[in-house]
């Protein structure tokens, strides 16, 4: 009779553990099989979670060279995937923002810190708008960096916002500045008059001396340098009077603050004589040029001045002393600072002055400190109010040194 040997209990043994083995590799076979689809669906998902969130999304590898870009990303740039891989990217930013996010983008991999950097990238069609980039490192768990993740989000509008915001800033600052150069105007037409004046009365004596049989032409030569000097100095303080009326665009150049207020100064000088003022310049020698705004800086001094001024005009039992003094930092900044031994500051007060329309003069904008605030923080300074020891205030501000 045909055998199948299962009355051999080794046999019997033999096939129940072959089964078990061959169940329990099926079994395997098909959770691998199982979870390999799992995974293509959760890759479906992902995927659809990556092409649907709101942000042009990519990841890159330690290096910094990307090694994925999002669906929306390419049809965004219009660049294929090989083309943006890599470094290929960077072909997208604006040639202005290149240097700059490619540099913030090599500090970040330098150091493995988050990145955030603001630039515009060009779309498809040619156009450009801004946008936040923002990458994040992945680390093991033995804390090496293995990989970036980032977003770059579309930030046009709020940039657009924000330019509206400084343009009305700028537009807000010329209408004051205006308005200060009003306050000033009869003492700016005295600075000229003076001169003009004495124009005038040499004009006078040159023809005196050039008169009769025997000239005297070193004294008519000499009279006639006198003119050409006030014509100048008259001609100055107009130019600088039109300077600051003007109405300009932001300009940040390399400026020497020493010689900006020594303008202002100039400008001022009528009001100083009016109120019986004691103004003095304690400038730096070696203060380092700044990157700066001229029209922008002068307002701001100006501002100060005419404060320091009008807190001076009540005082009658001491000195009416100002002095504005330049020095150059111990970190790398410039300071200057406009002291005052005027009516001064009480502690409540300090922050309050600094609000848009808070006064306490009675012709007063409340204007001028605000401004001047949002003009130096445009710089990269600051600045701020201390009550003096004795009477009186002083502001102070930084600048950045020009490199
Ligand atoms: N040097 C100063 N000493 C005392 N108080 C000052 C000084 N500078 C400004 N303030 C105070 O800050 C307020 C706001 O100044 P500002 O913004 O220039 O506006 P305004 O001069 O039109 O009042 C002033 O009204 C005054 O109360
Ligand atoms: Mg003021």
């Amino acid at each position: 009779m045909f055998s199948l040997g299962l009355t051999d209990p080794l046999n019997v043994l033999a096939l129940i553990a072959f089964l078990t083995t061959a169940l329990v590799i099926t079994r395997l076979v098909s959770n691998v099989r199982k979870s390999f689809q799992e995974i293509e669906v959760l890759k479906d998902q992902l995927r659809l979670a990556i092409d649907t969130i709101p942000a042009l999304v990519w990841s890159a590898l330690p290096d910094g060279s990307r090694d994925f870009l999002s669906r929306q990303w390419l049809e965004y740039t219009g660049l294929s995937l090989e083309k943006g891989l890599g470094w290929g990217w960077t072909a997208a930013i604006h040639t202005e923002d290149r240097a700059r996010c490619v540099d913030e983008w090599r500090a970040a991999l330098a150091t493995g810190t988050p990145l955030e950097s603001e630039t515009r990238l060009r779309r498809a069609d040619g156009d450009y708008r801004w946008f936040l980039l923002r990458g994040v490192p992945l680390r093991d768990e033995l804390g090496n960096l293995v990989k970036w993740y980032g977003t770059t989000t579309d930030i046009e509008d709020r940039k657009q916002a924000e330019e509206a915001v400084r343009q009305t800033q700028a537009e807000l600052a010329h209408v004051t500045r205006v308005m200060t150069m009003g306050e000033l105007a009869a003492s700016i037409a005295h600075e000229v008059n003076q001169p003009l004046a004495a124009v005038i009365a040499n004009g006078n004596a040159c023809l005196r001396w050039l008169a009769g049989e025997a000239p005297n032409l070193d004294e008519a030569r000499e009279a006639a340098r006198r003119i050409i000097r006030d014509g100048k100095r008259a001609s100055e303080v107009v130019a600088r009077t039109r300077a600051l009326s003007r109405k300009t665009e932001t300009e940040k150049e390399r400026l020497d603050l020493n010689e900006a207020i020594q303008e202002v100064v100039a400008l001022v000088q009528g009001e100083v004589r009016r109120n019986r003022v004691a103004l003095r310049l304690d400038l730096a020698s070696d203060l380092p040029p700044v990157l700066g705004d001229r029209v922008q800086l002068q307002q701001v001094v100006l501002n100060l001045l005419m404060n320091g001024i009008e807190a001076l005009s009540a005082v009658g039992d001491r000195p009416r002393v100002l002095v504005i003094s330049t020095q150059s930092g111990a970190v790398d900044q410039v300071h200057v600072t406009v002291q005052d031994s005027g009516s001064g500051l009480d502690p409540q007060s300090l922050d309050r002055i600094f609000e848009a329309f808070y006064t306490t003069k009675r012709g007063g904008m409340g204007m001028g400190l605000s401004i001047s605030r949002s003009i130096v923080e445009n710089h990269g300074g600051r600045l701020w109010a201390v009550a003096n020891d004795g009477p009186g205030a002083t502001f102070q501000f930084t600048l950045l040194p020009y490199h």
